[in-house]
């Protein structure tokens, strides 16, 4: 049987801590960050932005968000505008009208291509990876080379972190992934002949990826950086995006007083994102949907596969996963992500929307902000909606993690092929009425306890037997006192953060 004290040994051994490991390596650090004056966001500011001192938002009125400097990281939060205005008090999202869905529930949508530096949420995953090990000593930013595994974008950004650091970031990501990733990686590494590893396959080749991050590690200035296994990637999402996407909800029910969050729904990758879910479980009881695809069915039933999905799905089960407390798996096939990127950003596949469906211009406008797994969550939330019979009065809250825009390449690509004669308007009322009106296009499954069971067992291969995760971490997980256990660690990771500021001189008051 499991205890506090066992958690709280597992924590430890998986590395959570607030220990200092290091005194020499956390004094350089100071060093660094005092002489290029660089201040630190806690999580409690990321999670709600106003409480961020007028010193340091002020500044950033003429800073571009996209530009490699540390004060951007005070935009490393859902509440920023397109424009780098803000923070503003409710993130910005959109709630998808029943007339697109075909179902009464609500669905809510929060754009995550409002992150500084690389238009995605996963730069905030990148920045909850490595400040818990900044501040204990556990990284030295003028010996260390960090290394970020993904599919893209949690490696853009650790990337764009590294380098407002001033230190070496290596991006390993699949070959396969989309070009505007490696445009952007060619852009911001140092040194991209050697700070880009392009690993064989594509979206779901984790394993690869891996291997070669277990080779680079014989190096001892190489600092691997997991999104996987790196529990402050979960804690990042359950204390920023949690509460973050309940201002959403709030906000979009203020006044409804028979309204009820129903359910989180978030595809998963490293399944930092579905951290959200455990806090809006905490707090409304709401369920946990996690979503792949369809062509690489892991989570549903073991399968394996290719596709087209970028970011998500990556055959096997992160250790980071709150598998025992996740409620459904939904699988999204890659041809209604295509087919919907090609509606959402074509000419006639806009018209259709607006002039047959009916849809208001703006609200067609911003579905530019979904990139291919943010329509994948729209599919899987309507497709919740209907097995589960919601009405009106449920709310669906779910995230757009990027934006269309890094997928132009991909959608030319697509459009010459499935399209040659054009995209014209009986492609898109044929590609509106399968995915969205019929919109049978998803599997699901709801877990039961053997469901769980099996899920979580599944990532006995990849951790225990693969990469060597000690038996009793692994099954310690299996137990939510072990994930209520290590909520404290945002708090006081939070005050060592503040300790640091101190240290390097850029605390700023208000
Ligand atoms: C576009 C996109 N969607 C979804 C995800 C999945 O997010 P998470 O890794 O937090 O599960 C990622 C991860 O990189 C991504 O890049």
């Amino acid at each position: 049987m499991y205890n506090a004290a066992e958690f709280a040994r597992a924590h430890a051994s998986l590395g959570l801590t607030t220990e200092i490991a290091d005194t020499g390596v956390y004094e350089r650090t100071v060093e660094r960050f005092k002489q290029r004056g660089i201040a630190l966001p806690t999580f409690g500011e990321l999670a709600d932005p106003s409480t961020i001192p007028a010193a340091r938002i002020a500044p950033l009125a003429g800073l571009d968000r996209n530009e490699p400097d540390s004060r951007n990281l005070f935009r490393v939060h859902w509440f920023g505008g397109l424009d780098g205005s803000g923070p503003h008090e409710v993130p910005d999202y959109i709630e998808l009208p029943p007339e697109m869905t075909g179902v009464e529930a609500r669905i809510l949508l929060a754009f995550g291509n409002r992150f500084p530096m690389i238009k995605a949420h996963k730069v905030q995953a990148a920045y909850a990876c490595l400040v818990p090990r900044l501040v204990t000593g556990r990284f030295d930013p003028t010996v260390h080379r960090a290394v970020w595994p993904s599919t893209g974008n949690y490696a853009r950004g650790g990337i764009a972190i590294s380098r407002i650091m001033d230190c070496r970031g290596v991006a390993v990501l699949p070959e396969g992934m989309s070009k505007a990733r490696f445009d952007w990686l060619e852009q911001w590494t140092l040194d991209p002949a050697n700070d880009i590893i392009r690993t064989p396959g594509t979206e779901s080749n984790v394993k690869e990826i891996y291997d070669t991050c277990n080779e680079l590690e014989k190096d001892p200035e190489i600092a691997i950086i997991n999104q996987f296994s790196e529990f402050s990637n979960h804690l990042g999402h359950y204390s920023i995006t949690g509460p973050a996407l309940e201002r959403v909800y709030e906000h979009a029910t203020s006044g409804d007083t028979g309204a009820r969050l129903a359910a989180y729904v978030s595809a998963s990758g490293s399944a930092g994102t579905l951290g959200a879910g455990d806090y809006l479980k905490d707090h409304h009881g709401s369920r946990i949907a996690a979503v792949e695809a369809l062509e690489c069915p892991t989570l549903l039933e073991n399968g394996f596969g290719d596709h087209n999905i970028q970011g998500i799905g990556d055959k096997h089960v992160p250790l980071i996963h709150n598998v025992m407390n996740t409620d459904d798996v939904i699988a999204v096939s890659d041809r209604s992500t295509d087919a919907l990127d090609a509606l959402f950003n074509t000419a006639a596949g806009k018209a259709h929307l607006v002039d047959r469906v009916g849809l208001d211009p703006s609200l067609v406008d911003s579905l530019k902000h979904m990139g291919y797994s943010s329509s994948c969550n729209a599919l899987a939330a309507i497709k919740l909606a209907k097995e589960r019979g919601y009405g009106r009065e449920d709310v669906i809250v779910t995230v757009a993690t990027d934006g269309s825009e890094l997928y132009d390449a991909e959608r030319a690509e697509y459009l010459a092929h499935h399209h040659p004669d054009g995209y014209d308007s009986v492609a898109a009322a044929s590609d509106f009425g399968r995915e969205l009106e019929a919109g049978d296009t998803a599997k699901h499954l709801e877990l039961t306890e053997a469901e769980r069971r099996r899920v979580f067992n599944l990532g006995y291969f990849t951790w225990v037997e693969q990469q060597g995760t000690d038996f009793a971490d692994f099954t310690a997980r299996g137990h939510q006192g072990f994930w209520d256990g290590m909520r404290h660690f945002v708090a006081d990771w939070d005050e060592l953060i503040v300790e640091f500021n101190e240290r390097t001189g850029t605390r700023a008051d208000d």
